[in-house]
């Protein structure tokens, strides 16, 4: 593994403590979520906002998450319609975000939803999210802690690596439970779509919302870009077998994969694994093949991601 730099600590209530601190300076803290490692800045602070962007690197202003510590939070910054309630109460805290239209008078930076009316919003369930949550007392706009269009950071050391330079503090609290983003959801009217697929699967969402709309070809959802999730590496996708110079990704009890997200083919581990191994694969050569994912569950999320890292390149990284 990398070495950490100094500016990297346990999660501890010290550490927690002077996170807080930093945030409520207007400084950029790394944090743990279960999905992934957010870079996190307080949310009413336009200027802190925008040192995310440029830490991150990104080419324009995506809207951010801003994760909030409960629901009754959250309806002081945007309105919820009962379905968005609904789902609220099912997967918070958790890894859902609803995209609702912002509340008049919100002390939110209008940065954080780049010029919407809308804005994003999660409860966290991560232990190490919520205790800074409630330390700094103040709503975290939070993307993931990554240089833009590169791989999301499951890791403190992959938070390091990618954005050491830029953070000023990096809260390390292990490697994150589910690997994967959080599932964007949102409204046209009443009606839910899926605006991301990500770790809570869709069915488990219709389960409670009904059948979800499609999102339709207007990007809702405007950090959906092509080409993310980028390694350096080339990525060959429904490999079945590994090919000369590459390294193999593997899935289910296979073939001779150089790291295998899942031998017996879960896909909740293969989420929980799927940044990371692309991480490691990443630094050990530049052509990865990854074997098939079945698009069912969470496969929905992982093939998205996998498309994403695939696709041809656009200079946004
Ligand atoms: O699990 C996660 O969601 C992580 C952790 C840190 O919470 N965060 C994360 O943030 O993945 P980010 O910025 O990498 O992705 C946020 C997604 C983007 O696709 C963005 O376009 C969408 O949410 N989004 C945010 N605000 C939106 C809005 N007002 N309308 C539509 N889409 C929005
Ligand atoms: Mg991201």
């Amino acid at each position: 593994m990398e070495s950490l730099p100094a500016k990297t600590m346990p999660a501890n209530a010290e550490a927690i403590a002077q996170a807080a601190d930093l945030l409520r300076d207007g400084r950029l803290v790394a944090f743990p979520t279960e999905t992934i490692y957010g870079l996190g800045a307080d949310a009413r602070n336009g200027k802190a906002v925008a040192r995310i962007f440029a830490a991150k690197g990104r080419p324009r202003f995506n809207p951010l998450i801003v994760h909030v510590r409960d629901l009754a939070e959250a309806e002081t910054h945007a309105v919820f319609s009962d379905a968005a309630r609904r789902l609220a109460e099912a997967f918070w805290p958790g890894a859902l975000t609803l995209v609702l239209p912002r509340r008049p008078g919100t002390p939110l930076s209008e940065l954080v939803s780049a010029g919407l009316d809308t804005v994003a919003l999660r409860v966290p369930a991560h232990p190490v999210a919520l205790a800074l949550l409630r330390k700094a007392d103040l709503p975290i706009a939070a993307p993931s802690a990554n240089p833009s269009g590169r791989i999301s950071p499951t890791t403190a050391a992959h938070v390091a690596a990618g954005l050491g330079q830029n953070i000023d503090l990096i809260l390390d609290g292990g490697a994150t439970p589910l690997g994967l983003e959080s599932t964007v959801i949102g409204f046209d009217g009443d009606r839910p779509m899926l605006l991301r697929p990500g770790a809570i699967a869709r069915d488990a969402i219709e389960s409670v919302a009904g059948p979800l709309a499609e999102a339709g070809t207007a990007i809702r959802s405007p950090g959906q870009l092509e080409s993310h999730y980028a390694p350096n590496a080339t990525l060959r996708l429904n490999a079945r077998e590994k090919e000369s110079g590459e390294l193999l990704l593997g899935f289910g009890p296979s073939l001779a994969s150089n790291l295998n997200l899942s031998p017996t083919g879960d896909l909740t581990e293969a989420a929980s694994n799927l940044f990371a191994m692309l991480h490691e694969l990443d630094r050990q050569g530049p052509r990865i093949a990854v074997a098939a994912i079945p698009e069912t569950g969470l496969g929905e999320a992982i093939n998205d991601r996998l498309r994403r890292a695939a696709a041809p390149r656009t200079n946004h990284a």
